[in-house]
């Protein structure tokens, strides 16, 4: 990359006109997590995607995405594993690492992986210490409330940001499989219990991953902090997607709650078989990618 990327909605995209705006605003420099806590003051909703390698990452970062998430999703988008349970937190660090490489402007976000803070606060901090000095990332997310306070606690203490991740974890999907959380009263007090709890330990960041929308509205309009969801309905303060899911790159069914922006997985194949075509039909190489 030779440019330095800087927001840029295209035409009819809705950019915001404030300097400052996390997506559609003019600033350069890599974008903070105070950045998002003002962006939530001045009701600015914005976009995440996530992004495992440094060529996506800085198609993402060149169209203005101002937070990257390397989520552990890795596991089934990237690595060809069934769930994200097998990701390891080398795998997380390398790819993480290419990710902050290929931008200059995201907030770029890694996952804790599985195993790699459940133990407790000690391992949490050892963890998040090596994504943030061998990758570079700019904050952490772990996913949990009150059973991941005492992890938050301490990493905030020792300067790590955190973003919290609540409602489907997938890091459970052995006891809660792949299904909507929060429905109820029960559950939707306990997920706001939780919501609170993750503000109060310091989390600067809530990802709510399919809940209900008047629970994920109410726990935006209580909150602080941003709320960024997921199948989680529109009154979040942001939205993430996964971005293979976002661009019609994943094959076969996505969920519900995903948008396709593209048919990138038809395109890529056409190119390849375009390819293919021309190497078998002897088209290609032609006279002028040819050396003498
Ligand atoms: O790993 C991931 O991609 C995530 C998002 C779904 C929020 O956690």
């Amino acid at each position: 990359m030779t440019q330095l990327p800087a927001a840029r909605p295209t035409a009819g995209s809705s950019g915001s006109d404030h300097p400052k705006a996390l997506y559609g605003g003019t600033g350069t420099r890599r974008i903070t997590v105070r950045d998002l806590g003002a962006a939530k003051e001045r009701g600015e909703k914005w976009p995440m995607l996530t992004a495992y390698d440094a060529m996506t990452a800085s198609v993402f970062d060149e169209a203005g995405i101002p937070v990257l998430l390397v989520g552990d999703s890795m596991g089934n988008v990237h690595l060809g594993y069934d769930s994200t349970v097998p990701v390891t937190l080398d795998h997380m660090a390398m790819l993480s690492a290419a990710v902050v490489r290929g931008t200059r402007r995201a907030l770029i976000v890694a996952d804790l992986t599985f195993g790699s803070y459940q133990e407790g606060p000690v391992q949490a901090l050892r963890s998040a210490t090596r994504l943030i000095k061998e990758a570079g990332v700019g904050a952490v997310k772990l996913e949990g409330g009150e059973r991941s306070l005492a992890q938050t606690e301490t990493l905030v203490e020792a300067g790590v940001p955190v973003m919290a991740h609540l409602g489907l974890t997938p890091q459970s999907f052995n006891t809660l499989g792949y299904r909507v959380q929060g429905r109820g009263d029960e559950a939707a007090d306990r997920l706001i219990r939780d919501a609170k709890a993750a503000q109060n330990a310091g989390a600067f960041a809530l990802v709510l991953e399919l809940v209900p929308a008047e629970v994920a509205a109410e726990i935006t309009r209580s909150l602080q902090i941003p709320v960024i969801g997921i199948g989680a309905g529109p009154d979040t303060d942001a939205q993430v997607l996964v971005w293979t899911d976002m661009a019609g790159m994943t094959e076969g069914k996505v969920p519900r709650f995903t948008k396709q922006y593209a048919n990138l997985r038809q395109t890529l194949g056409d190119a390849a078989r375009a390819f293919a075509g021309d190497v078998v039909g002897a088209a290609f190489p032609a006279e002028e990618h040819t050396f003498h």
